[in-house]
């Protein structure tokens, strides 16, 4: 295809997706981009601009874009069968089943797929009500669950909730977010009394008596926001307490994001009873995945079926990712390669008063920035500015949080030192920007 040709594709489907879209579909940049090609650790525009992808599509391209081992391994499956349901057995899904019983931390045995994040947290709530009769869960605020009607009243965040809670039952509890602490206190002294005051929660807004508690181990869209020492150990206990199952979103942070572990609450010793996630583990391919203690799965009543869900391609590419990430140690790289990225990060930090906060584990890594250190009052424009200047210099990046005031960065496991580099400078040159 001629760059002639391609630039009129790309008016046309930048235009196009704003008139045939609905506008909540909205998209990063001024100008917005339209990407047609994936290779690595690049993506390229239909104007035949090459980019450095620092967000893989929101932490979802995970080894890389078009990963050859991971697409050989998808054409072999389209070519073998592609579709069979839930009502025959198919050996990726019972392969992928096996595999998470192996990686997955305690008791976590069976499985459920879906398609994605919201169906996988939908399904973790239904079974956490069926296998304890109970019918309330304790969220978090600046959580994000999805978009079903269940996931949007579980979240703990305006912007993402067209309606009102349509499903009664949740409570949302304090965030554990340091960087602006609900109490006004400070780690360690706080004696992180956001996690006491769960208890409180349980019992002035619900029967005293739980279903569930349900947290991302990093609150993802909420900005990066990583709970302090100590916090989920204590929420585990108040839960278990007051009859609650404890139930890891791990949509975001599992697969190895977090460096060293396969899941971000391995970094917390707690063992959870359900574990949900979607996003990095089929690399680009829809899938959710709900893991469940075969005490909690057995209870699960009746009939189930996804359509799609345990797809024969898409548990294909889950399985490939999942050997991959073994085979290229690629938990350990996100240790390594995201400790070298948060130093480069306070770097910056020293630099550029505009940033407050910088935080994160492994490649998972956010950047806080604040009109002013002192008031911390949130500079969502100066994001803006970033991103613009970024873009320029051929990067993509990420946001969040709940002011929009969060940059979040989520290179692919395989990524190097030289990505971060590349990184870095764009930033720098952003701030310097601002
Ligand atoms: C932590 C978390 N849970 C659930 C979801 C919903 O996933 P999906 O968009 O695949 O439905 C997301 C999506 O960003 C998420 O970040």
């Amino acid at each position: 295809m001629s760059t002639a040709e391609a630039k009129t594709i790309q008016s046309e489907s930048v235009r196009k997706h704003k008139e045939f879209l609905f506008p909540a579909v909205a998209t990063y940049y001024q100008e917005p981009l339209a990407l047609v090609r994936g290779e690595g650790f690049h993506v390229w525009d239909d104007q035949d601009n090459k980019y450095l992808d620092c967000f893989g599509g929101v932490l979802t391209v995970s080894v890389g874009h078009a990963n050859p081992k991971i697409n050989q391994a998808i054409i072999e499956q389209l070519n073998r069968i592609t579709h069979t349901s839930t009502l025959y057995a198919n050996k990726p899904q019972s392969d992928l089943a096996e595999k998470l019983h192996q990686i997955t931390p305690g008791k976590l045995k069976k499985s459920f797929f879906t398609n994605s994040g919201t169906e996988a947290d939908d399904t973790a709530v239904h079974a956490a009500k069926t296998a304890t009769g109970r019918h309330e869960i304790v969220v978090l605020r600046h959580s994000y669950s999805g978009r079903s009607a269940s996931s949007l009243s579980a979240m703990g965040h305006a912007p993402w909730r067209p309606l009102p809670a349509q499903v009664a039952g949740f409570v949302h509890a304090h965030a554990p977010y340091c960087y602006r602490c609900p109490f006004k206190l400070t780690y360690p002294e706080c004696g992180i009394a956001c996690a006491d005051d769960i208890e409180e929660l349980i019992m002035t807004t619900t029967t005293g008596e739980i279903a569930a508690f349900m947290a991302e181990p990093i609150l993802g869209v909420g900005g990066f926001v990583v709970p302090p020492p100590g916090y989920f150990e204590r929420v585990a206990e108040i839960t278990r307490k007051h009859g609650g199952l404890f139930i890891a979103d791990e949509v975001q942070t599992a697969w190895g994001r977090t460096g060293e572990k396969w899941f971000g609450i391995e970094h917390w010793d707690v063992e959870p009873d359900i574990i949900t996630s979607a996003k990095g583990l089929a690399n680009g391919l829809p899938i959710g995945v709900t893991i469940a203690t075969p005490e909690v799965a057995d209870k699960y009543p009746g009939m189930t079926f996804s359509t799609f869900g345990g797809n024969a391609v898409t548990t294909t590419a889950a399985l490939a990712v999942l050997k991959l990430i073994e085979d290229e140690n690629l938990k350990q790289n996100a240790a390594e390669v995201g400790g070298y990225l948060r130093e480069k990060l306070e770097g910056l930090k020293d630099k550029y008063s505009v940033i407050g906060d910088v935080r994160g584990l492994g490649l998972m890594q956010g950047i806080e920035l604040v009109k002013d250190r002192e008031t911390k009052e949130p500079a969502p424009q100066a994001v803006g500015t970033v991103f613009e200047e970024t873009k320029k210099r051929r990067v993509l990046i990420g946001k969040g949080g709940l002011y929009g005031n969060v940059i979040r960065t989520g290179l692919m496991l395989n990524s190097t030192k030289d990505h971060v580099d590349e990184l870095i400078a764009a930033l720098d040159a952003g701030f310097a920007a601002v």
